[in-house]
C-alpha cells in the first residue's frame, strides 16, 4: 500500500523522533541505578511467567532471562554519541528531536551545579541548532536525582519547589535554544507504575500516595507553565499525555457506560486539570482498549513484540476527541512499538500518517509527528529486549542501522512534505 498521491502535509509540521535520557544515554546515576540492580535477578527468573504467553517469547527468552537485560548501564550510548545520531535523525528527513534533559546529571547533589554536565547539554542543544532540528525537551522523563527521591520525590507537597528550581536552571541556560517544553512526561503512567503496581521505584503500592503524587504533579505543571510564560510568551509547554483510545465494544448499556467512566479516569482526568496552563496538548499514542461490560477485551488480531494490540489508526479518533473537546493545538509527542523484526513498523507509519491525515481533515490542528523512539532503548521494568528504535542498537557494539521502516518513512515524508 503506497502512500496516496493527493496527501499533502503542511511545510511547517514538525517530523520527529524520540528519547530519554535514561533509557539511551548510560551511565546515569538516578533512583533507578540501585533499583535496576535490586530487581534484575527476579525479573530474570520471572521472565517466562511475565513474557512466557507472548509470540516473540522464543525469540525474547535468551535475553529476558539474564539479569544483565534488566540494568541500563551504558545503555545506547547516546551520551557521547549524539552526534551521529543526530545526523541519523536528520538523513531520515525528520527535522524535531524529542528528549529530556537528566535532572541528575545537572544536580547530582542538592543545590550543587554540575558545569560539565551543563556544558554538555549546551552542546547538545548547539549541535541541534547547526542541523536545523527543533528540540521538544523534556524536563521529568520518570527519573530523579537519587537525593530528591530519598526526600519522598514527587509525593511531597514541599518538595515541588526543587523541581521548580531545576527548571528554571534549564530555563536560564537554554532558554534561546528552547520552543516546545514537556513538563512531564505521562502522569498517570508514572503513577501507576511507581506509586500503584510497584513495578517501578520507589515501587509502592498506595492509592493515597498515587492520588497525591499526580496532585502534585499538575500543580508543579501549572506552576512550572508559568515560569515559561514569564521567561518568554515564545515558549510552548504541555504535559506528555498517554492517551489510550477507549471504545464500547458493544451497545449494552453497562459497557457505554464504563467505557465513559475508564475514558474519562484514564485519559481526561490530568488532561481536564492542566489545558489552561497548555499552550498546546502532548500526545502519546500506543494502544485502544475495546470495552465489553466493565472488562478491557481487545480484538488482538495483531500485537507487537510486547503483546500489544496493534491498531494505529484509531489515532484519528484520539485526535478528534481531543480536539472537540479542548480546541488545543495537539502534538504528536510518543507513537511506536516494540517490532524487533521489523514486520509491523512500516504499515503501522502508514496507517498513522493515514489517521494523522484524515484528523487534519477533520479539522484538528495537529502541529507535528514524534516517532518513539529514534533508537532502541533501555524499555524500564522489560529492560532492553523490547526494540522500539527507528534505528537499531548492537548492544554489544554500540553500532547503530537504520531499519527499513525507517527509510520507508523518510521516503513516505519527502513525498508528502507540502510546499505551504
Ligand atoms: C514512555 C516511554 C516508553 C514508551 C514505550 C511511554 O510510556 O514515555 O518512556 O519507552 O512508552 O513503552
Amino acid at each position: 500500500m503506497g502512500m496516496a498521491n493527493t496527501i499533502r502535509f503542511p511545510k511547517k509540521f514538525l517530523w520527529g523522533a524520540g528519547v530519554s535520557a535514561h533509557q539511551v544515554e548510560g551511565d546515569t546515576h538516578n533512583q533507578w541505578t540501585a533499583w535496576e540492580l535490586e530487581q534484575a535477578k527476579a525479573r530474570a527468573a520471572q521472565a517466562p511467567y511475565h513474557y512466557g504467553e507472548l509470540e516473540s517469547w522464543p525469540s525474547i527468552k535468551a535475553l529476558a532471562g539474564q539479569p544483565a537485560n534488566y540494568v541500563s548501564a551504558r545503555a545506547s550510548g547516546h551520551y557521547t554519541r549524539y552526534k551521529e545520531d543526530l545526523k541519523l535523525l536528520k538523513k531520515l528527513g525528520l527535522n524535531t528531536f524529542r528528549f529530556s534533559i537528566e535532572w541528575s546529571r545537572l544536580e547530582p547533589e542538592e543545590g550543587k551545579w554540575d558545569e560539565a554536565a551543563i556544558e554538555h547539554y549546551r552542546d547538545y542543544f548547539a549541535y541541534l541548532k547547526q542541523l536545523d532540528i527543533t528540540p521538544v525537551v523534556t524536563l521529568f522523563h520518570f527519573t530523579l536525582p537519587e537525593w530528591f527521591a530519598n526526600k519522598g520525590g514527587f509525593a511531597k507537597r514541599r518538595n515541588l519547589v526543587l523541581f521548580e528550581r531545576f527548571a528554571t536552571k534549564v530555563l536560564d541556560e537554554y532558554g534561546p535554544y528552547m520552543k516546545w517544553i514537556i513538563t512531564v512526561n505521562e502522569p498517570t503512567v508514572y503513577v501507576r507504575e511507581g506509586y500503584l503496581n510497584g513495578n517501578w521505584p520507589p515501587g509502592v503500592s498506595s492509592k493515597w500516595q498515587a492520588w497525591r503524587v499526580l496532585e502534585n504533579l499538575v500543580a508543579t505543571h501549572r506552576h512550572i507553565a508559568k515560569l515559561v510564560h514569564a521567561k518568554s510568551r515564545r515558549l510552548k509547554v504541555s504535559m506528555a499525555h498517554h492517551i489510550s483510545y477507549v471504545y464500547p465494544g458493544d451497545d449494552a448499556w453497562l459497557t457505554r457506560a464504563s467505557s465513559g467512566i475508564i475514558n474519562q479516569l484514564t485519559n481526561h482526568y490530568v488532561l481536564a486539570r492542566t489545558v489552561r496552563s497548555s499552550d498546546f496538548l502532548g500526545v502519546n499514542y500506543y494502544a485502544s482498549r475495546r470495552i465489553y461490560g466493565y472488562r478491557v477485551h481487545n480484538p488482538d488480531v495483531r500485537l507487537s513484540d510486547m503483546g500489544w494490540d496493534m491498531q494505529p489508526g484509531d489515532l484519528r479518533y484520539v485526535l478528534d476527541e481531543l480536539w472537540d473537546r479542548y480546541k488545543k493545538p495537539l502534538m504528536i509527542t510518543e507513537n511506536g512499538l516494540a517490532d524487533a523484526a521489523d514486520t509491523h513498523r512500516g504499515w503501522w507509519l502508514q496507517q498513522t500518517i493515514a489517521a494523522m491525515y484524515e484528523a487534519m481533515g477533520d479539522g484538528v490542528d495537529l502541529l507535528g509527528y514524534i516517532h518513539w523512539s529514534l533508537l532502541d532503548n533501555f524499555e524500564w521494568s522489560h529492560g532492553r529486549w523490547p526494540r522500539f528504535g527507528l534505528v537499531a542498537v548492537d548492544y554489544k557494539t554500540l553500532e547503530r542501522m537504520v531499519r527499513p521502516s525507517a527509510r520507508a518513512l523518510a521516503r513516505i515524508i519527502k513525498k508528502i512534505q507540502g510546499d505551504r
